[in-house]
């Protein structure tokens, strides 16, 4: 039988439980689930082939894992004491926070739990290359104006996508600057759109023009040359999906980063409206708060 085990967000385990098809067993926000693997808004980590290991003591505990791989997250439910003992028995693990644009790790993470004091649940394999999927950054925390520009860095650390020198981007909802702040440091010519003004340095950027009015007025056909449409504008989802609808249908085939942040209790039917949308995917930034990101990419660089 095939399993694959889904860690869910620290604050989403609800969302991860209703999204999940075929759960067998619960860790509290791991979850077993028969089958092949399953797209998943709200998994911050997927565990692949995710095996039950006896085991006789720490000892033997640390060599089954080691024989199969050097790094090893634990992740910890039940038995934590005993499952620090045997994580101090397994290879160190670099805790060293990310630098945007720095090569990524190379080496598969696994994770593993105790399940039961002589029981491993264990994967070699697993969809990030950082402990439980956690994107830790390096921070710059004088630059950005706002810390919005971690979700761009986390998006374009794990999508081999973005725009570059020769690209347009409309940043809607840009103020105080952090999306536009990372775009312009990419190349990138931005047109940043917000009822407030950006931070000064932005206003001055010679890559920004800043636009001052209402997002919702932008339409394709006055915008022709637009490359890329980012939205972080805080709005109803129901409004972000009216707006998209014309760019959509478009001649012009562009990239779409859209965050829809939720406002009503039960966000499901307009997700389920957004990911209709061919192509397109939804995911959970490890930067993302009450919200999700919504991505479409016609134009791979
Ligand atoms: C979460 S903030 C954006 C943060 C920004 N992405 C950054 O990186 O600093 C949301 C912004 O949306 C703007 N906003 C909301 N509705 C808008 C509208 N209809 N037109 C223009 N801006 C709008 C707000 O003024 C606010 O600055």
């Amino acid at each position: 039988m095939t399993l694959t085990a889904y860690l869910a967000h620290l604050d989403f385990k609800d969302q991860l439980a209703q999204e999940l098809k075929n759960i067998k067993a619960c860790y509290d926000r791991l979850f077993l689930c028969e089958g092949p693997y399953q797209e998943s808004i709200w998994a911050q980590n997927t565990w692949f082939h995710p095996e039950f290991i006896e085991i006789a003591s720490i000892g033997d505990a640390a060599k089954k894992l080691k024989a199969k791989q050097r790094n090893w997250a634990p992740y910890h439910y039940e038995h934590k004491s005993r499952l620090n003992l045997i994580a101090e028995a397994l290879p160190h693990v670099s805790a060293k926070r990310i630098t945007f644009d720095a090569p990524l790790p190379t080496q598969p993470m696994g994770g593993f739990t105790l399940v039961e004091p002589n029981l491993l649940l264990a994967a070699s394999r697993t969809s990030s290359p950082w402990a439980h999927g956690s994107m830790e950054f390096v921070e710059d925390k004088t630059s950005p104006p706002s810390r919005a520009y971690l979700k761009l860095w986390d998006l374009f650390t794990r999508m081999p996508i973005r725009p570059g020198k020769n690209d347009l981007c409309l940043d809607l909802g840009a103020s105080p600057g952090g999306w536009t702040w990372v775009l312009a440091h990419l190349g990138a010519k931005v047109i940043a759109v917000d009822r407030a003004p950006l931070q000064n340095d932005l206003m001055e950027h010679p890559l920004v023009t800043f636009k001052k009015g209402d997002a919702f007025k932008f339409n394709p056909k006055d915008n022709p040359e637009i490359d890329w449409v980012f939205s972080d504008l805080i709005c109803y989802p129901e409004k972000l999906y009216d707006f998209l609808l014309p760019w959509l249908s478009d001649s012009k085939q562009r990239n779409f980063v859209l965050t829809i942040k939720f406002q009503g209790e039960n966000p499901y039917a307009i997700l389920e409206q957004f990911r209709s949308i061919a192509g397109s995917q939804i995911i959970h930034l490890y930067h993302n708060k009450h919200e999700v990101t919504w991505l479409l990419f016609h134009n791979p660089t």
